[in-house]
């Protein structure tokens, strides 16, 4: 990754190009985040590194009262915002610019945060997930997604943001997995506190069942 990478920071007609490829590899990993995260009964879920706004979609309709959008790339908030409008939850969804480095939201403020391809473009991740940490509120969740550009990363990049999280004081389950083209995909699952959700299915492994070792 390179700063311009337009994955990680999108701009211009490339930005634009790569929000439209995010929208469509990632939806299957939004939905595997949001379905883990188990959020309802009016929570106010945040999602870090929001793109294109597919899973601000999808956690507005698994039932949070709330769901907020940090993104500090103007070309993703337009996308998202257009998604948004489509879905009909402008009054619920509320997004705005910002990093994961500094989270425009009060301490213990935050039900639910979600990060799907998101950690490893932040410029500062300990950062990031230190605040991360502080916006949730005791017993709060926190699921990260991830698919690597290339089978050769995978257990680097799973074991690297498990143990990211983990450092960053969050109670963190073993990394699952589940296979996916072109790469598989790894879920990680950390809370607050309390135990931490699981977004299992029966083709979902653990990482030591799928080999990893570190
Ligand atoms: C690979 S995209 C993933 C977008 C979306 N989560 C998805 O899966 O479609 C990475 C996103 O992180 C955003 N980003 C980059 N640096 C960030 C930071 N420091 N804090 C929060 N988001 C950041 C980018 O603007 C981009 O939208």
């Amino acid at each position: 990754m390179t700063m311009s990478d337009p994955f990680r920071l999108p701009r211009g007609p490339l930005g634009h190009l790569a929000g439209w490829l995010m929208a469509r590899r990632s939806s299957a990993l939004s939905e595997w985040g949001v379905d883990a995260l188990q959020v309802g009964g009016g929570e106010t879920a945040l999602e870090i590194g929001a793109g294109p706004g597919v899973g601000l979609v999808l956690l507005g309709r698994a039932g949070a009262g709330r769901v907020i959008g940090i993104d500090p790339s103007a070309v993703m908030l337009a996308q998202a915002r257009r998604r948004i409008a489509a879905s009909g939850m402008d009054g619920r969804i509320d997004l705005r610019e910002g990093v994961a480095e500094r989270l425009p939201l009060p301490d213990g403020s935050v039900d639910a945060i979600l990060a799907v391809n998101s950690v490893p473009y932040w410029d500062d991740p300990a950062r990031g997930l230190a605040e991360a940490r502080r916006v949730l509120r005791s017993g709060g969740r926190i699921v990260t997604v991830l698919q690597p550009q290339s089978a050769d990363e995978f257990e680097r990049e799973a074991a690297l943001e498990h143990d990211r999280l983990a450092a960053a004081g969050f109670d963190v389950l073993p990394p699952l997995v589940r296979p996916l083209r072109p790469v598989d995909a790894c879920l990680i699952a950390g809370s607050v506190g309390a135990a931490a959700p699981r977004g299992s299915r029966a083709s979902d492994r653990s990482r030591a069942e799928a080999g990893c070792t570190s």
